[in-house]
């Protein structure tokens, strides 16, 4: 039986580029994952989108001197462009600022509030005459009422590291010049989260036995040292959704970008579904209880994903189904958080503000993709914070990616190629020696043990197995030595090649997953018909908000499409290869010191 599988990946703020550490920590892990379940022939549904909304958004329009809208759209094409260039096969990679999205945002909305998990306070806020408006927190700074520095920001103070409380500041000042500030009073929706604390908790302890303990042990500790308190779930700022309730978007609020954003794993689904004119179909994730949802987040967005959007989710109940489709139905929890610590590089903290990062896209220029997807793999920060080191960035891709597996696959290929005029050796597979048999059986088993790393989402350990594997086939042409063989032993020569080419074939779908783009074109050496994988494209999608672009996948002529892929290879003898080439390249010594030398200078 297919599982369905919903992966579900953090949305990017549409206020910077991406950098590599976005796409270790959340892109890349993701993509992998929804591969092999692919090639298992499971049920994939891959989404995420622009977070476009939010202070962050609107500060980096103010500081481009642009409308947000513009802003947003700029940096939304270019995770689509990233996106396609490193293939990250999201179904729907779509934005918040849609008009399915506020729908669902604010049924959501509604569903809680029906249950009784909303309410209404006052709290103080900086107000500017001048501007006629709240200034959200990170707009106000002034001196820090704790330690006296001039320049704290209203919520935090950067020279005593402690949490302001914005009201008490001094000397208030508006980061955007707005004239002096006055404190006024000013109403909100909270979301009850200590209402729902004994539900998330027991969600966590019964995911406990399958999630990473750095996940699980951050989400339970935060309940039991503070408890989950109400957060405020409306903002006085005019980019956003619209509150569901008469008056409030007169008032100037929105919905706080948090309490929506999480809510785009339901939306994006649901608008695939729409584009993709399968109706329903996003049901097969979010009404069947089976379905297993996976969210790929950074250690930043931990509480959100473990604690506040299952409580949406619980709180909502079957009232969100009853609002949006009339029938009342509970929607599916998510089944593991496997979030990743942080990528540094050169030993620093990545920081875009600084110039201090490898950019997506601009990596590309240099590096082939899977070059580059496989440092990120082999280095991610799955457990503990990683590094990005450029020497070992070229170390790594000399030395395991090219020398370990492109050299065997090319090798092999090659040498059949012109010993046996393009074809896979006639061989009986009946009359194969044990070793060559051995050998297969090492390479058959891989399957499961490379599989049960990836379901398991160890991803570093998964390709370190397909890794070892490739070292085996080596170490087998070492002994068996068809090289010299074919002068004097044709037919041993043939057996031994016709085993590699099996092993090599079976390889090939073992690393697809991380290595997407160069096992395609191996697959294409084999002389097989249909891709491994199918293909992404864009498209833009027209509402009442206007027209936005999404990034899409379709499995198309896929081999995977019509019959799972991750099983042995069953390459027949015989069979018309095509004139292979190297998969990867070589990269020179002296590439790390010149991209060490493209970094801010001391
Ligand atoms: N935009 C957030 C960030 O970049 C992540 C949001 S994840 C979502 O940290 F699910 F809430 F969208
Ligand atoms: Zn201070």
């Amino acid at each position: 039986m297919p599982e369905n599988i919903l992966i579900a990946i953090a949305w990017p703020y549409s206020n910077a580029e991406i950098h590599v550490g976005n796409i270790t920590g959340s892109h890349l892990p993701g993509d992998i994952v929804a591969r092999y379940h692919r090639l298992k022939g499971n049920h994939v549904l891959m989404v995420s989108g622009t977070d476009s909304h939010g202070t962050p958004v609107v500060i980096a329009a103010d500081k481009e001197g642009k409308p947000v809208e513009e802003v947003y759209k700029k940096y939304h094409d270019g995770f689509i462009e990233v996106f396609k260039g490193y293939g990250i096969t999201y179904d729907m990679f779509t934005t918040t600022h849609s008009e399915n999205h506020f729908k669902v945002s604010q049924a959501m909305f509604l569903a809680l509030q029906k249950n009784g998990f909303l309410f209404k306070q006052f709290s103080k806020q900086w107000y500017s005459p001048s501007a006629d408006k709240f200034l959200p927190d990170r707009y106000v700074e002034g001196t820090c009422y704790i330690c006296g520095y001039e320049y704290a920001r209203s919520d935090q103070c950067d020279r005593c590291g402690n949490v302001l409380e914005p009201e008490k500041l001094i000397n208030p000042r508006a980061k955007t010049g707005d004239g002096a500030l006055e404190l006024r009073d000013t109403e909100h929706f909270y979301l009850d989260l200590s209402k729902l604390e004994p539900d998330v908790k027991k969600f966590l302890e019964e995911r406990a036995p399958h999630m990473r303990d750095t996940v699980i042990g951050e989400s339970l500790r935060k309940i039991e040292s503070e408890g989950l308190k109400p957060r405020s779930i409306t903002r006085d700022i005019d980019w956003g959704i619209p509150v569901p309730v008469e008056g409030w978007t007169e008032a100037g609020k929105r919905i706080y970008v948090w309490f929506e954003a999480v809510i785009g794993y339901l939306s994006a689904p649901i608008e695939w579904a729409q584009v993709a004119a399968e109706k329903d179909a996003w049901r097969e994730w979010w009404t069947n209880p089976e379905a297993k949802q996976f969210h790929f987040i950074g250690k930043d967005n931990i509480f959100f994903h473990t604690s506040q959007w299952p409580a949406e989710l619980m709180g909502a109940g079957s009232a969100f189904m009853e609002i949006f489709v009339g029938e009342e139905v509970p929607l599916t929890l998510p089944y593991d958080v496997p979030a990743n610590q942080f990528m540094n590089l050169e030993g620093q903290k990545i920081s875009g503000s600084r110039g201090w990062a490898v950019w997506g896209l601009d990596a590309l220029t240099r590096y082939d993709p899977d070059a580059l997807r496989y440092y990120l793999t082999v280095n991610m920060p799955e457990m503990k914070d990683s590094d990005w080191d450029w020497g070992e960035f070229v170390a790594r891709n000399n030395n395991e990616l090219v020398a370990t597996w492109g050299n065997l696959a090319n090798r092999v290929l090659s040498f059949t190629f012109k010993h046996w005029e393009g074809h896979v050796p006639e061989v009986d597979p009946a009359a194969l020696r044990p070793a060559d048999l051995d050998l297969l059986a090492v390479i058959e088993n891989g399957f499961n043990i490379v599989g049960a790393e990836l379901e398991a989402v160890h991803l570093r350990s998964a390709l370190g197995e397909a890794m070892k594997l490739a070292t085996a086939v080596n170490q087998y042409l070492d002994q068996n030595a068809p090289w010299s063989a074919v002068k004097t032993d044709k037919d041993g020569a043939a057996k031994t090649i016709y085993t590699a080419l099996k092993a090599i074939d079976s390889l090939k779908v073992m690393f697809s997953p991380f290595l997407p783009f160069t096992a395609e074109r191996l697959h294409g050496f084999f002389g097989y018909e249909n891709p491994l994988f199918g293909e992404q494209f864009t498209e833009d999608v027209t509402d009442s908000l206007g027209t936005h672009k999404v990034l899409r996948y379709r499995a198309g002529s896929g081999e995977s499409a019509t019959r799972p892929q991750w099983r042995p290879s069953e390459l027949k003898p015989g069979q018309k290869l095509n004139q292979p080439a190297p998969l990867f390249k070589k990269l020179e010594e002296k590439v790390a010191e010149e991209e060490r030398e493209r970094l801010p200078q001391p």
